[in-house]
């Protein structure tokens, strides 16, 4: 696992948008796992950024999103930006400002009339795609990640998910006021890729910021792996794993001063 602490959220974000143009340049048809959340916000306009400065061209790249609250989504007969759903914050946040083709783009859709069988068929679309090549994670404060709440099972597929109450409050402050919408409007199921089908994904980056954040990110990365904190998962997968912190989210790690040996030895040696 590369733990890299950051000093500040910007250089979170630019550090992780690099991590994600490199995939795109050496391999301009991969497949992306997206995240939604306040986290990945500078990551997305980073990447835009480099489409428009630097050419970074995505109309080869495909993506899944991971995740989506039950109940709403883009329906095409309404202008998607009434509503909260994290489709609508891909578009504004990330795909109308680059040059992805509308096709590639796959989300779980909240607006399905039959969520088994929809989540059934998403699985079989990244089996079909040839699986995730880079997954974009962040964290939830209770542990969880995409919305595989605590008790969560660590081989669990694509389905749908009950929201816990931190979660509710969490995304209702971030995202459900500043839209204007009641706290009681809020969806309290959602659609979530599982911890398994995440584990599946060949190289995974889990981004933290914040000391909100700090508590969880070091029981998920140093502490037992449990289902009462899904992210801690990451200490399951075996492909290449990359967790970039800015200082606050890694100020209660035990383990800090190993990481940035590791990182130091890495920018020596010129190591990958
Ligand atoms: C939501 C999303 C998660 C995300 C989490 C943290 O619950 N489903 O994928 O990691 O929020 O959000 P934030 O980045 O705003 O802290």
């Amino acid at each position: 696992m590369n733990i890299i602490i950051k000093e500040n959220y910007q250089e979170l974000s630019t550090f992780t948008a690099n991590l994600i143009a490199k995939l795109i340049r050496s391999k301009p048809d991969c497949i992306l796992g997206l995240a939604t959340g306040s986290t990945p916000i500078g990551t997305y306009k980073e990447l835009v950024r480099m489409h428009k400065e630097e050419g970074l061209d995505f109309s080869q790249v495909k993506t899944f999103n991971l995740d989506e609250y039950l109940g709403v989504g883009i329906d095409l007969n309404k202008p998607y930006h009434l509503d909260q759903s994290y489709a609508r914050f891909m578009y504004e946040e990330l795909f109308k400002h680059i040059n992805i083709k509308k096709e590639n783009i796959y989300f779980l859709n909240g607006l399905t009339n039959d969520p088994e069988a929809h989540c059934k068929w998403y699985e079989e679309q990244i089996k079909k795609a040839g699986g995730i090549d880079l997954q974009l994670l962040g964290i939830g404060r209770d542990g969880h990640w995409a919305f595989n709440e605590p008790g969560s099972s660590l081989a669990s597929r694509t389905r749908v998910q009950a929201l816990t109450k931190q979660t509710l409050d969490d995304n209702y402050e971030s995202f459900y006021k500043k839209a204007g919408v009641d706290r009681s409007e809020m969806p309290h199921f959602a659609l979530t890729m599982g911890i398994g089908t995440i584990l599946e994904a060949k190289n995974i980056i889990m981004i933290a910021n914040g000391s909100k954040k700090a508590d969880v990110v070091a029981a998920s990365l140093e502490g037992p792996v449990t289902s009462q904190i899904t992210a801690s998962a990451i200490q399951l997968h075996s492909g290449g794993i990359t967790v970039v912190l800015d200082k606050e989210a890694a100020s209660k790690l035990k383990n800090t001063e190993h990481y940035m040996h590791v990182e130091n030895l890495k920018l020596k040696y010129n190591l990958p």
